[in-house]
């Protein structure tokens, strides 16, 4: 079970990156009805992920691997953890204007978008630096 919530945890990280990415790609296109879809779509898989992300890191937290003590006790999970929150919280300005453009594209706030994803990138950046000192 252990090995296989690792799995899972390092598959939901992998598609939250990808989604990021795609999201940061196509929001540079025309803005229209079709790219809306699509960018909400690409935020349905990122939505997902950091679910399973929480999901399977809490499993790995108080079930398996080291103790909550141990990961409690540990500036680099507690960095990891406020990112984390940090992350989610800037992600909701996308995710609401991506629902919006879906029946009122608005390419006008498409820059302002970019740049919380590029702010939510460089968070995903250093969750996975303190990710790999926390056992370090
Ligand atoms: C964007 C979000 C996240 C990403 C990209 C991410 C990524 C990673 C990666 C790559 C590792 C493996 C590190 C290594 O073994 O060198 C890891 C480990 C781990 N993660 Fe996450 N994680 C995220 C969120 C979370 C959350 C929200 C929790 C808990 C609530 C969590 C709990 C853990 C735990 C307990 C480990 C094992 C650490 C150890 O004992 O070495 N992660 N994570």
């Amino acid at each position: 079970m252990s090995a296989f919530l690792a799995f899972l945890h390092h598959l939901a990280a992998f598609a939250l990156v990808a989604s990021l990415v795609v999201e940061f790609v196509v929001i540079r296109d025309d803005i229209n009805a079709r790219t809306a879809r699509r960018l909400a779509l690409a935020d349905l898989v990122l939505g997902v992920s950091a679910g399973v992300l929480l999901v399977a890191g809490l499993l790995r937290v108080f079930y398996f691997e080291k103790g909550a003590a141990f990961y409690f006790s540990s500036g680099a999970f507690i960095a990891k953890l406020v990112l984390f929150f940090g992350v989610a919280l800037l992600s909701i300005y996308p995710t609401v204007r991506f629902l919006r453009w879906r029946r009122h594209p608005n390419p006008v706030e498409a820059p302002a978008v970019r740049r919380v994803l590029h702010l939510e990138l460089i968070g995903v950046v250093l969750i996975l630096y303190f990710a790999a000192s926390i056992s370090r």
